[in-house]
This record gives C-alpha cells, sequence and structure tokens, in this order.
C-alpha cells in the first residue's frame, strides 16, 4: 500500500511534532506528500498551512512570524493561523482586501504533540489517560524522521517473534525463539493485544526495573491507534508500568516521522530517564536497521508474503485497512498500481 495514493488516509489525525517544538518560528512538515508549515498563532494556538505562498509559491517555512501570523520571506505576504492573507505590504496600508488566503489545515494539540488532519477526520485522536495522570512521569525519549512505513513500524511493534532475532543483544532471549500468542480484543482506537512474555534483563535493565533477576516477565498491553501509531504498556512483576508511546506520522510513501515518549510509574530518583532512554534507543536502533531494509510497499492482501501465527496482529491491520479502504471506494495502490481485484472480499 501507497499511503499518498490512499485518499483516505488523509482522514485521520496525526502526530506531526512535540508541542513544545513549536515555539517562535515556523516549522516544515511534509505530511502523506503534503508540505506543510506549522506555527504558533497570535493566541498561541498550533496552526498547519500549505506551505506555498499563493502569490509566487515560496515556502512560508522559510519566512518568520510576526505577531503569530507568517511571513512570506519572498515579497512579505503576510498570513493568519487561519491561512487568512493580513497584509500585502505593497500595498496601501498593507491592506490584502477580502478573499486572499492560503489553504489551512486542521490542526490540534493533545498529549502534548501537535495533531493535523489534512481532511475531515473520520474518528478522534485516541484518550491516553495516563499522560494526565500524575501517578506516571513524563519522559521525551526521541522525535526523528525513520526510513520505514508507518505499518511496517506497526506490524513489528505488536511481532512477538522477533525479539529472540533482532533484540538478541538487549531482551530477546535467544535460546527460546518460539513466540508467545497473541490475544487480540477490539478497541475503539484499532485493537489492543495482550501477551506476557518472558524477556532477559540485562544489567542496564535491572537498574531500570529495579529487578535483580537475569529474567523478568514483560505482561503486554499493546493499543494499535489506526493507522501508524501505538500504546505500549508494559507491567513488570513488581507493578512497574512502563508505557511506550510511539506515534507516527507518514512523510511520503517510505519514510515515517516518530515521536516517542515514555508514562512511568516509577520516580526519575528511582530509575533516571537517561537510563530509559539508553535502553529503549539500543532496542529501537535494532528494529530500525531491520525495518529500513525490508519492502516499503506493504501489501494488505494475504498474497505475497507467509505467514505464521504470530502475524495475526499485522494481518489484522492489513485487514482493517483493507476494509477501510473498501467502504470508501478505494482500490489498494501498489507501486506497480492499483491492485485490479477490490477489496471487498478483505472486507469480510
Ligand atoms: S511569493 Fe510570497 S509574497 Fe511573493
Ligand atoms: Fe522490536
Amino acid at each position: 500500500m501507497l499511503v499518498t495514493q490512499q485518499k483516505v488516509l488523509r482522514r485521520f489525525w496525526y502526530p506531526v511534532i512535540p508541542a513544545e517544538r513549536l515555539a517562535d518560528a515556523p516549522a516544515p512538515f511534509t505530511l502523506l506528500g503534503t508540505k506543510l508549515v506549522l506555527f504558533r498563532d497570535a493566541a498561541g494556538k498550533a496552526s498547519a498551512l500549505i506551505d506555498r505562498c499563493c502569490h509566487r509559491t515560496a515556502k512560508l517555512s522559510q519566512g518568520w512570524l510576526d505577531g503569530g501570523n507568517i511571513v512570506c520571506p519572498y515579497h512579505g505576504w503576510t498570513y493568519a493561523g487561519d491561512g487568512r492573507c493580513t497584509r500585502i505590504p505593497q500595498r496601501p496600508d498593507g491592506d490584502p482586501g477580502k478573499g486572499i488566503a492560503v489553504e489551512a489545515f486542521r490542526c490540534r494539540e493533545r498529549h502534548g504533540v501537535v495533531w493535523v488532519a489534512l481532511e475531515e477526520p473520520l474518528r478522534d485522536i485516541p484518550d491516553l489517560p495516563e499522560y494526565d495522570d500524575p501517578a506516571y512521569r513524563r519522559v521525551f525519549e526521541f522525535y526523528e524522521p525513520w526510513d520505514a512505513p508507518g505499518l511496517l513500524i506497526m506490524e513489528n511493534s505488536f511481532d512477538n517473534a522477533h525479539f529472540a532475532f533482532v533484540h538478541k543483544a538487549s531482551f530477546g532471549i535467544v535460546d527460546e525463539p518460539e513466540p508467545v500468542q497473541p490475544r487480540l480484543e477490539p478497541h475503539p482506537a484499532g485493537f489492543i493485544m495482550y501477551a506476557d512474555v518472558p524477556v532477559k534483563n540485562p544489567d542496564i535493565q535491572k537498574a531500570n526495573l529495579g529487578i535483580a533477576s537475569d529474567r523478568t516477565i514483560r505482561q503486554y498491553e499493546k493499543t494499535w491507534w489506526m493507522p501508524f501509531s501505538r500504546k505500549m504498556k508494559v507491567t513488570y512483576p513488581n507493578g512497574l508500568v512502563h508505557i511506550i508511546m510511539t506515534l507516527t506520522a507518514p512523510i511520503d510513501d517510505r519514510r515515517s516521522q516518530v515521536i516517542q515518549f515514555l508514562l512511568r510509574s516509577d520516580s526519575e530518583a528511582e530509575a533516571p530517564a537517561e537510563n530509559l532512554i539508553t535502553f529503549d534507543r539500543q532496542v529501537t536502533h535494532e528494529d530500525m536497521a531491520i525495518l529500513a531494509a525490508c519492502d516499503d510497499d506493504v501489501p494488505l492482501s494475504m498474497n505475497g508474503e507467509l505467514h505464521m501465527p504470530t502475524d495475526r496482529p499485522g494481518l489484522e491491520m492489513r485487514r482493517m485497512l483493507a476494509k477501510l479502504l473498501a467502504e470508501h471506494g478505494e482500490a489498494e495502490v501498489r507501486r506497480d498500481g492499483p491492485v485490479s481485484q477490490p477489496l471487498a472480499s478483505a472486507a469480510e
């Protein structure tokens, strides 16, 4: 599936930038191939406009902010957060008159993240009650582009069979490749997966978790936020809760922008954020190296790849995305063109 070719994917909220990174300068962002400029308007509200001035197409993201309006770097036409042109400096008094505007997109701030929807969203940004719960501290991990599409990142996140191989240097148990089978349940955001997985507990994790043994059990509760984000809640035998939020936005058909942060039930004194980030970075780098070398055009049908029982969460994602396309009258588009078979059967 090529995400830029599937129109219905424009109808979701995507996490484009951590809210605190959007301060007093405009930021460019490419979402599903659409070039945007993000900035805070006069009221401090996060705003997203097309990154293309309606005078001579200059990039507004190369401009600057003036009282919460964005100034085009080419001739100074100025736009408010809703896209309205507020000033044309070449005119008497700068008055732009009425009706001059650039395209503006829906833009919201939630869970410490700025979200953008290119068209009317089909569903709301999912709830994340732990974000505002004082029982959890927040640890920002990273904000960066990955050379992999969101579906590949999501399938990897819900794949119990890769730990013994991809994560053999971090938490995977090399000698025990037989994976734990996941249990899936419906969830308004997508689905939820449960699995209790034995893992290696290296020294850094012994300190991070306050668990002295060489092995431990991760009680996984992973929620897929359709289409390309996840909440991974891990509960350890000592009651510690480690939630990894991995929020991804599709840049184009291959790349994703990834925001990752933690919600932890312990304190900084018990486990310094720096050490949590060090371990999680090792794990994510292990995944990134594999994903960047996989085919990016993930098929939604069962054909074309072979499967095993632990692939079920990924196959469920494919099935639900195929159903979404079918419901909106779209064929899946792949590199060699639209899939001729309508996806109705996939919607069963
Ligand atoms: S191109 Fe933006 S003001 Fe001319
Ligand atoms: Fe992984």
